[in-house]
């Protein structure tokens, strides 16, 4: 995670950020320090990395990097504003002693666009991620990539529209949510083949940045507005956790684009 000491809305890359509405950078980093003490408390590690000056999109984590069974696959922005934050978090692996460090030569946001079900890596395309970066991450990373396509603006980041809930098990298959209508007919047509029992979420979800949700298989993290999801997930045994960030969604974020998974 990336403390937003710098954040703000200076720019807009996507439909969700307007510079002229004013952002409280004071609000944010408690709202992003109550997220990560909250990870901390359902028992997982938090590492921070240190945010850099004029990157102030640098906060969603979940855009630099990808990372499964140790190998990672870095991120090249679309956005020329968010171009520099690759580079740090590239450091970052390698300081930290990740030896299987790539960086990709396609446009790839990294977790913005892919989500790791255990067996296969979701991977979104149509407004940021480069399709030719889903081949490359297959490549890379050495795991069978399925593409699907985003259709509708303001879900611009595989993770504004779906997520994992649970991983794909031996016995039992990976679980995930997803609002249908941010995606093309055909990949709609794809997941409801391979996930018959997706938690299914509507408009009102996928308003309030439901599906930006970040789960551990039990707990799932979601914003506080997402009361008709959480409810939903608490009917299929989940325990959802309910965090603030409106903050960050100023920008177009909730609680997993600030969280980059590690799965060493
Ligand atoms: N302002 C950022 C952008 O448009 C928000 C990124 C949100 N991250 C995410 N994983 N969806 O690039």
């Amino acid at each position: 995670m990336c403390p937003p000491r710098h954040f703000a809305v200076e720019y807009a890359i996507n439909p969700w950020m307007d510079p002229s509405k004013p952002v409280d950078a004071g609000r944010a980093m408690a709202q992003w320090a109550e997220l990560r003490d909250t990870y901390r408390r359902l028992g997982h590690t938090v590492e921070e990395i240190a945010p850099q000056p004029g990157l102030p999109d640098m906060v969603f984590a979940a855009n630099s990097g990808t990372v499964i069974d140790g190998r990672v696959l870095g991120a090249r922005f679309r956005a020329a504003e968010r171009a520099a934050e690759a580079e740090h978090f590239r450091r970052w692996f390698v300081e930290h002693g990740y030896r299987d460090v790539t960086m990709p030569s396609r446009i790839n946001e990294a977790e913005g666009d892919f989500a790791w079900t255990g067996r296969l890596l979701l991977a979104g395309t149509g407004f940021r991620t480069d399709p030719a970066a889903h081949a490359e991450a297959q490549e890379v990373l050495g795991v069978p990539v399925l593409s699907l396509r985003l259709v509708e603006p303001r879900y611009y980041h595989l993770d504004t529209a779906l997520f994992v809930l649970s991983e794909a098990t031996e016995s039992a298959p990976a679980q995930i949510a997803y609002y249908p209508e941010a995606f093309s007919a055909g990949s709609r047509r794809v997941l409801a083949r391979l996930f018959a029992d997706a938690v299914p979420a509507d408009a009102a979800d996928a308003e309030c940045f439901g599906l930006n949700g970040v789960s551990d298989g039990r707990n799932v993290v979601l914003p506080l507005e997402a009361t008709a999801l959480a409810s939903r997930l608490a009917d299929r045994g989940y325990e959802p956790v309910l965090v603030d960030i409106s903050e960050l969604r100023k920008a177009g974020g909730g609680p997993k684009c600030c969280t980059l998974e590690i799965r060493k």
